[in-house]
């Protein structure tokens, strides 16, 4: 027999609602690389989630400019300068971002640069930068966030579908993002206990910035587009929905992934 008037007993198997949806609102957020192509969609896309999002790069101008255009209206975004390959440079943004929101709970690790070049021709200096930057600077840009990360935290790193298929004349990017890949999961591993989750989010081929030169050269574009299933070049905001979603309590059990954002590129 039903009784209808019986107090339900809560399953303990079950999420209350609040947990299972995808949402950030409240969350102090920093995305590095935040005023590039995929950075400023993440920090916009974050910010009318309701998080709070300190946004970090480089390039003082479009970082101004993206504050100065996009805060107010309910977001919350400031803006802070650094430079990644300089570490010293990196701690003081940490810093200065942590104190500004009052915490942190999410870093989107989404600054990075391109080289494109024939093997042969790379140069010391540029393999040492393209490393400072994609690999060494993002490693430490995880272990200096994850200080103040608690439990509950959330860290997604920028990789590259070029970390799973070669692509010519981007060698020694595509080992900076393996590198990023493999680190991704090294560091979930090492900090599930803390309750910090790291994943990586692997885009494919997106229009910005970095894409420019080969968008501007129809048979390279056409050759890239005959291999992208979804038949269409990425755009910024095809990130933002991965991105927050990481970023949520809904993934709160999804740790040392690699969500590659690509139309099906590597799945070809
Ligand atoms: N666009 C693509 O097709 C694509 C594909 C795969 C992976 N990615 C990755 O996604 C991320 C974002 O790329 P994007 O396409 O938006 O590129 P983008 O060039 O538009 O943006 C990169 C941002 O990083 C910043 N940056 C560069 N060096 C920095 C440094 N030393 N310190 C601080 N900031 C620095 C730049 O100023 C820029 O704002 C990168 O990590 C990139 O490698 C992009």
């Amino acid at each position: 027999m039903i009784d209808e008037h019986a107090v339900p007993v809560a399953d303990p198997t079950l999420l209350p609602v609040s947990e299972t949806v995808i949402g950030v609102a409240g969350k102090r957020v920093i995305v590095t690389g935040g005023a590039g192509g995929i950075g400023r969609a993440v920090t916009l896309g974050m910010a009318d989630a309701g998080a709070k999002v300190v946004c970090a790069d480089i390039s003082a101008m479009p970082l101004q400019a993206l504050v100065r255009e996009s805060s107010g209206n309910g977001r919350w975004i400031r803006g802070l300068e650094f430079d990644l390959g300089d570490l010293d440079s990196l701690s003081r943004m940490i810093e200065s971002a942590v104190q500004t929101l009052g915490g942190l709970d999410v870093l989107c690790n989404i600054a990075g640069v391109q080289l494109r070049k024939p093997a042969r021709d790379v140069t010391a200096s540029e393999w040492q930068r393209v490393m400072d930057v994609n690999l060494r600077g993002s490693f430490f840009a995880c272990t200096q966030a994850s200080r103040y990360l608690t439990s509950g935290g959330s860290i997604i790193n920028f990789s590259s579908a070029s970390s799973q298929v070669a692509i010519e004349n981007i060698s020694v990017y595509s080992a900076a993002k393996s590198g990023m890949t493999q680190l991704t999961r090294a560091l979930a591993i090492e900090w599930a206990k803390d309750g910090i989750r790291v994943n990586a989010i692997g885009p494919g081929y997106i229009r910005t910035g970095m894409t420019a030169d080969v968008m501007a050269d129809p048979p390279r574009r056409d050759w890239l587009l005959q291999r992208i299933p979804a038949g269409r070049f990425g755009e910024p905001g095809d990130l933002v929905g991965a991105t927050v979603f990481l970023a949520s309590d809904a993934a709160r059990y999804i740790t040392g992934q690699i969500l590659m954002v690509d139309g099906g590129w590597v799945a070809w």
